[in-house]
């Protein structure tokens, strides 16, 4: 547990009790992924802003609590009673709502919120071209837009194939793991948005081999892709944009 401590790199989420975050569990690291996205975006106190994908809710408790923004913290697989106990018992219940969608049917007011963040869950529901667009829909004009997701460092439509050692592990998904460079052109192409940032997150492989490692039931298959690959082409990709006013 020890080694998950490490304000060196993430300050803010060695300040969380560790065994905390492991009970919330649904992939990697989700409080570092976030701390990183973070240096980025630019979240001011009593911003509201919408955790999509937000799981079992750590994500959305470090937003209100190091922020100070007013969370809507929408999954699908996670019950909104389930994450709304999370909410209260880390005492942020009156500044997390917790809603239950299908991120194509979002239940929000368009221009709505003031940032959209998503850790580790686009990769389920964002990659199809029309997904950004809809998405806008929610965020106002200037506001700010982060998403970290499984990335790679070559797109699989370049190698013409999915690696065996990614391909034993998730199969077909892989294919939804793309470079920075692929998500920026994606998003920009729009003239929706202004990309501030597309990035592969330094050294994020290692993180993920620590995190797995240390979770409660780690996953063998997991553990071995990530040694195998050795970040050859495995990572995260962390990309931030704002809304623009107008089109381009
Ligand atoms: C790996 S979990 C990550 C959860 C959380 N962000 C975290 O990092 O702990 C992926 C999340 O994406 C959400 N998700 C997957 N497909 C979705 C969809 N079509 N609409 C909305 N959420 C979806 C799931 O409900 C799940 O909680």
């Amino acid at each position: 547990m020890d080694s998950l401590v490490r304000p060196d790199r993430y300050p803010r989420s060695s300040r969380y009790d560790q065994s905390w975050v492991l009970s919330l569990d649904m992939g990697p690291h989700p409080l570092w992924l976030l701390e990183d996205l973070m240096r980025d975006l630019d979240l001011r106190p009593g911003m509201r802003v919408l955790d999509l994908g937000s799981g079992r809710g750590a994500t959305s408790v470090f937003l209100a609590r190091e922020y100070g923004v007013n969370v809507v913290a929408s999954d699908w697989w996670v019950p909104a009673e389930q994450a709304a106990e999370v909410f209260s018992a880390a005492g942020v219940g009156d500044r997390v709502e917790a809603v239950h969608a299908e991120a194509h049917q979002l239940p929000f007011e368009e221009e709505s919120f003031d940032a959209i963040l998503s850790i580790d869950a686009f990769e389920y529901f964002g990659t199809a071209d029309s997904y950004l667009p809809y998405l806008m829909r929610f965020l106002r004009p200037g506001g700010q837009l982060g998403m970290a997701t499984p990335g790679m460092t070559r797109e699989v439509r370049e190698l013409g194939f999915i690696p065996q050692h990614i391909r034993d592990v998730v199969g077909w998904e892989a294919l939804a793991w793309h470079t920075p460079q692929w998500w920026r052109f994606q998003w920009e192409i729009t003239e929706l948005v202004t990309v501030t940032s597309a990035r592969l997150q330094e050294d994020g492989w290692r993180d993920w081999l620590l995190w797995t490692r240390a979770c409660p039931e780690p996953s063998q298959s997991v553990i071995d892709m990530l040694e195998k690959d050795a970040g050859e082409l495995l990572g995260f990709t962390l990309i931030t944009a704002r809304k623009n006013r107008s089109p381009g």
